[in-house]
């Protein structure tokens, strides 16, 4: 009856559809379906998902699961990431990069898989969890699998300031175990260096002092605006405090070694989601931790669990310094100098 074109082009149409409501998302609010105050100084995340739109089959999935069968309209926000917010001019992605696949699906940004942070012209820091291969866990995926996007606040958006980075070398650490999930940072060194561009790319200072309970910090990310559901196009903030370790443990136990936990007392919402991971936490302008887990997201008593970056700096330094290549000239003077002990070192043992 109808030929195999004829479906292709109702994808594409599909496709091309999603993408356009994705692009239009911050044009639309006019739309009743959207909770916008325009005045506010922080523009509130998408605090519903709009009624008409293709998303909500999976929002009714989500209510179905945890059996609400007949949610109210009221009810249809309590689900939702509501406390992320877009403030009218953010100031922290700049310091944010979006991990993409070696080539996009069907669109730009499409292929988005986790976060990263900045912390040089060359160095990308995200979660080993994001960079090594899911199926085996311990093999580093391939530097030209991985393409960095810097400068870009819509993942969907490519524009001027938008930056691709090729990847030189993939640096997992040695001991991330994907059991415990332990050691869950990683390093991706760049081909090139970043161009810096004032308000929209720029370095962020790792914490020189251990997270302290109690600090207030924001993440920053494309991830799930809720549990099993779509990314945003436009990056969203939210804000979460750092937690004493034994309530962490309490919820989320065991906690390995070097990690923070996090969550927002006032409302248990506001959390990391998946395609969140690898991305940066900040508190105070430093960057103190990487989205690593979370038993889902935004669920009720739980928490989001961070790659503390103030105890892995040492493995930080060490990955960063041996991934700078020594100039030639430095080698020789090196080879000179070993000369010259070997030699000491004889002259000695024929004296004694
Ligand atoms: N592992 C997730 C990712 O790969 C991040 C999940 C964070 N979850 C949470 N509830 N905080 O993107």
């Amino acid at each position: 009856m109808y030929s195999s074109k004829f479906f292709v082009s109702i994808l594409l149409l599909l496709q091309f559809s999603i993408k356009w409501n994705n692009a239009n998302t911050d044009n639309r609010t006019d739309d009743k379906a959207y909770d916008v105050d325009t005045d506010a100084k922080d523009m509130p995340l998408v605090k519903l998902i709009p009624l008409n739109s293709t998303f909500i089959t999976d929002y009714r999935s989500l209510e179905r699961r945890r059996g609400k069968q007949n949610a109210t309209e009221d009810d249809d926000f309590e689900f939702l990431i509501t406390g992320g917010y877009r403030p009218q001019t953010n100031l922290l992605v700049r310091y944010a990069v979006s991990l993409r696949s070696k080539r996009e699906f069907m669109f730009f940004g499409d292929d988005h898989f986790c976060g990263g942070a900045i912390i040089s012209l060359k160095l990308i820091l995200t979660a080993a969890h994001c960079i090594v291969k899911l199926k085996t866990g311990s093999t580093k995926k391939r530097a030209h699998d991985i393409r960095v996007v810097a400068g870009t606040e819509r993942r969907l958006v490519r524009t001027d300031n938008t930056q691709i980075l090729a990847v030189e070398k993939v640096i997992p650490h040695s001991k991330y175990t994907s059991s415990k999930v332990a050691n869950d940072i990683g390093i991706l060194k760049l081909k090139d260096e970043i161009k810096l561009n004032e308000g929209f790319v720029a370095i962020i200072p790792m914490a020189d002092t251990p997270p302290k309970p109690g600090t207030k910090c924001t993440i920053v990310g494309w991830g799930s605006i809720i549990e099993s559901g779509p990314a945003p196009d436009a990056v969203l903030n939210a804000d979460v405090t750092i937690r004493d370790e034994a309530d962490c443990t309490d919820v989320v136990p065991p906690l390995p070694k070097g990690t923070i936990c996090a969550n927002n007392q006032n409302d248990y919402e506001i959390d990391s989601c998946q395609g969140d991971s690898g991305g940066p936490m900040f508190c105070n302008n430093k960057l103190v931790g990487l989205v690593s887990y979370g038993s889902g997201c935004g669920r009720p008593g739980q928490m989001g669990v961070y790659s503390d970056v103030y105890y892995h700096r040492d493995w930080i330094l060490g990955n960063s310094a041996s991934s700078i290549r020594r100039s030639s000239s430095t080698i020789a003077i090196d080879t000179l100098m070993l000369l010259h002990l070997t030699l000491i070192k004889l002259a000695i043992n024929v004296v004694v």
